[in-house]
């Protein structure tokens, strides 16, 4: 999110953690995050003025395609979906954070969406609006939608607006006498808090801008078939000083100046371990990459495994890199190793995989990689003619080369664009109204 927040206090919450010594927690460090040039492969062509609306009553943002449990996408009887935060128009461009909820889109062709409707039921939602997360269908056809609770809609005060919980909800959807038919009224379940250990709570946060424990993204890891949930997240227990570690090796750290309130500037890709099959539990781990003294938002993180390697993707933006490391931009920014855990190296040397151009720095964001290397995201705010433009509508789709430690950006689609696999045989269950009573 663009807008600074003032620090705002909440109650910590302990999770239960388990022996986590071997494990390995990667670092983007100040080294790393230099020189980042827009080039032919990572800048994105400018978005033409007359980008196609979907919804002319509603902005729209963060946006996920519904996927299988493996990460691949998936179909409902031959429906597309796609899930995105809106909010209604008469809010304010930057006033819709605080009215999100998350509508399902629906497409036969995967190229021209349809809004559905809001995803669940909200009286049920937690938190006073729900924020960016992700979805998957089982074999049995039931969806989870994962999601940010974000702040209380009970008991809400000026300290807690900003408290973002992990949530879940289950829901239904299939055709129905020839129509896409959805059965959502099922109950919601916070999945994890802020541990205060690995994670910071709202009441440890140093500096001006938002916290983060946001945008649960599940993940079957296919080496394994453990299940995850992967987050943003800032690193508890670090606002005094950068360790060595964060900066640099020695030789870049005997000249690299680092600017007082680096250590502000803590954000992390958070991962917890669902404990069942359930998904009912999950256990906080160790994050899986941290930023501190680099960058405080290491925003909706994902990965997409391609020839062995795991690429770990998330977003930033420019103002949300640390003081002295001046030439950071709002981006798609991606890492590799060969298996979940590990020393993750950034891709291209400093990480940078999907940048604007520089006329319009900040046309669009909140990209997502998908396993068939489309590049979604949705048009943020662009200058047209000396005019000033906010989009709030999904941006044209990036096709992407994902080759080890490089990536090259190698055609575009148009607007909320997917190439949908072709699927031979539709494997979804077709619930019917009756059959899904029984099976609740
Ligand atoms: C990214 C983001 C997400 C958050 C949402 C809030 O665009 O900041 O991290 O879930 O927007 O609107």
């Amino acid at each position: 999110i663009s807008t600074l927040f003032a620090t705002s206090p909440m109650q910590s919450v302990k999770a239960e953690t388990t022996d986590t010594n071997s494990v390995t927690t990667a670092e983007w460090t100040r080294q790393m995050a230099q020189n980042f040039v827009r080039t032919s492969e990572n800048t994105a062509p400018e978005i033409s003025a007359d980008f196609k609306v979907v919804a002319d009553d509603l902005w729209i943002w963060d946006t996920w395609p519904l996927r299988n449990r493996d990460g691949s996408l998936a179909e409902i009887n031959g429906y597309k979906v796609q899930f995105a935060l809106t909010a209604s128009k008469e809010y304010t461009w930057s006033g819709r954070h605080d009215h999100a909820v998350i509508r399902y889109f629906i497409s036969e062709d995967g190229e021209n969406w349809e809004v559905g409707g809001v995803a669940y039921d909200p009286e049920k939602a937690y938190g006073s609006r729900q924020w960016a997360g992700s979805a998957m269908v089982d074999d049995s056809g039931k969806v989870t939608l994962f999601y940010t609770a974000s702040g209380r809609k009970e008991n809400e005060t000026a300290q807690n607006h900003f408290e973002q919980r992990l949530a879940k909800t289950e829901l239904y959807m299939f055709e129905d006498e020839g129509e896409f038919t959805i059965e959502n009224t099922g109950d919601h379940q916070i999945l994890a808090e802020a541990d205060g250990t690995y994670y910071e709570t709202q009441d440890q946060k140093t500096g001006s801008i938002i916290y983060s424990f946001r945008d649960p993204w599940f993940f079957q890891d296919p080496e394994t078939g453990e299940e995850y949930i992967l987050f943003e997240g800032n690193t508890a227990g670090y606002d005094k000083e950068l360790d060595p570690s964060n900066i640099g090796d020695e030789e870049f750290r005997a000249t690299h100046d680092v600017p007082e309130g680096s250590e502000d500037f803590n954000g992390n890709i958070g991962i917890a371990k669902a404990t069942d099959k359930s998904l009912d539990n999950f256990e906080l781990l160790p994050p899986l990459l941290e930023a501190d003294g680099v960058n405080q938002q290491l925003e909706r993180p994902h990965i997409v495994v391609k020839d062995g390697n795991y690429h770990l993707f998330t977003i930033s933006h420019q103002f949300t890199f640390a003081p002295g490391l001046d030439d950071g931009i709002d981006g798609l920014y991606g890492f590799v190793n060969d298996s979940l855990r590990g020393d993750y190296k950034p891709m291209n040397d400093n990480g940078l995989v999907v940048a604007n151009p520089e006329s319009d720095p900040f046309q669009a964001y909140s990209w997502a990689v998908l396993p068939n290397e489309n590049v979604i995201s949705f048009i943020n705010e662009f200058s047209d003619n000396g005019q000033d433009i906010k989009g709030g509508q999904f941006a044209p789709t990036l096709e992407i080369n994902l080759d080890g430690e490089n990536s090259e950006i190698t055609g575009v689609l148009n607007e909320g664009e997917i190439d949908y696999p072709e699927t031979e045989e539709d494997t979804t269950p077709a619930w019917s109204a009756e059959s899904l009573e029984d099976y609740q």
